[in-house]
């Protein structure tokens, strides 16, 4: 249902009379289309807002594609998830209204920008608000993989607990170690503060480009890819998924690795050769890999990866704490909506 929290509240005041009058000034809002049920802070904005008329795919699955299509008819603004592909098809079909598409996500991968900036559409999204909880849960990731803590709460449960055993799920520290971080961005900066107190022996990054302003905070290193692979005693991915970045974790990158090397990955599925993690993996070329992101998501569960000891596999859950995912949704809302009158986005995707 279309709604808008001052139209409704003026429904609740006027007669029968005067409703083909208040239709009248519900249709004249811009209209806009949520893609999926968003978390109550966002939902909150848009209703009090009283400046759209929305509708909301009231779901936590993705809307289908063919319904997708039908909804954005019309619309003025999308808010969208990352789940969401839009390209050029679907914004045909949203047609020449369309002035402003906010994405719940600070990954711009699901959006076909050239398509965008064709249109004049200005795009919305969600960096900063979720770095912390983005760098915290990699952290974590890091060390249940490299400390083995999946095997060992199983070996636990299920009996293989026997004695106290002098290399019995020995696993990697991160004291002395040298920490890599391909794409040095905000969420690679705040993984090396959180992994700085571990005693960690060096950090060496590599991106396009040096990025002094934000290596001299954490005093990294900048490397070529393959010293990076080659140096790194944890090498954790945080670059953008692009062109240029797909399929940039292949064997080529591997088979340069120390073989006591664990790769984390919680940028996106598709930076990664998922084939030849798998053989990296099962010959003991690299030593473990932690997962949130995947190709496809969800990973089937037949999938070869999820059939080794030494790769942990997240159901990309990053940004999911309840603080974050509410951060996300109020700049999502409060993106489109200063989008929608025209004035300068908090969060503007330069396109
Ligand atoms: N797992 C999750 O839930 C989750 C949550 C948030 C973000 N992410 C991912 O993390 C990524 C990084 O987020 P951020 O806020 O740090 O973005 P950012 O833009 O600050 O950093 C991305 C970095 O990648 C670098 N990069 C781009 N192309 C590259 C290339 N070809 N080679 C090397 N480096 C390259 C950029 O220069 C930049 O330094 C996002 O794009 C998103 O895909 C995942």
């Amino acid at each position: 249902m279309w709604c808008s929290r001052t139209a409704l509240g003026r429904l609740q005041k006027i007669t029968p009379c005067t409703v083909t009058g208040f239709h009248r000034a519900m249709s004249m809002l811009p209209k806009v289309y949520v893609t999926r049920k968003v978390p109550p802070a966002g939902l909150e904005i848009l209703r009090k807002s009283g400046q759209v008329q929305f509708e909301m795919w009231d779901s936590d699955d993705p809307v289908p594609r063919v319904e997708l299509l039908k909804k954005v008819k019309g619309c003025d603004g999308i808010l969208c998830v990352l789940t969401e592909k839009i390209d050029a098809h679907l914004l045909d079909a949203a047609g020449p209204n369309l002035k402003v598409l906010s994405t719940m996500s600070v990954g711009f991968d699901h959006l076909s920008l050239d398509e965008l900036k064709k249109r004049g559409i200005r795009v919305g999204y969600t960096p900063e608000v979720l770095t912390d909880a983005v760098a915290e849960l990699t952290v974590a990731l890091l060390l249940t993989t490299s400390r083995r803590l999946i095997e060992a709460t199983h070996e636990a449960k299920t009996g293989g607990w026997g004695t106290w055993r002098t290399l019995w799920l020995c696993g990697h520290e991160l004291a002395n170690s040298t920490v890599g971080i391909l794409g040095l961005g905000r969420i690679g900066v705040a993984i090396a503060e959180r992994l700085k107190p571990f005693k960690v022996k060096k950090f060496i990054y590599s991106d396009v480009e040096p990025r002094p302003e934000l290596a001299n905070i954490i005093e990294a290193e900048y490397v070529s890819l393959d010293e990076l692979a080659k140096e790194s005693d944890f090498l954790a991915i945080c670059c953008a998924l692009t062109p240029e970045t797909h399929g940039i974790c292949n064997w080529n990158l591997f088979s340069k690795m120390k073989k006591n090397a664990i790769f984390i990955n919680t940028s996106r599925g598709g930076v990664v050769n998922q084939e030849d993690l798998y053989e990296a993996l099962s010959t003991g070329r690299i030593a473990g890999a932690g997962l949130d992101v995947t190709t496809p998501e969800p990973l089937p569960t037949h999938h070869p990866l999820f059939t080794l000891k030494n790769c942990v596999i997240l159901p990309h859950i990053a940004s999911a704490s309840y603080t974050t995912r509410n951060s996300m949704s109020a700049l999502a809302a409060n993106n489109l909506l200063a989008g929608l009158r025209g004035e300068r986005m908090p969060k503007e995707l330069k396109l």
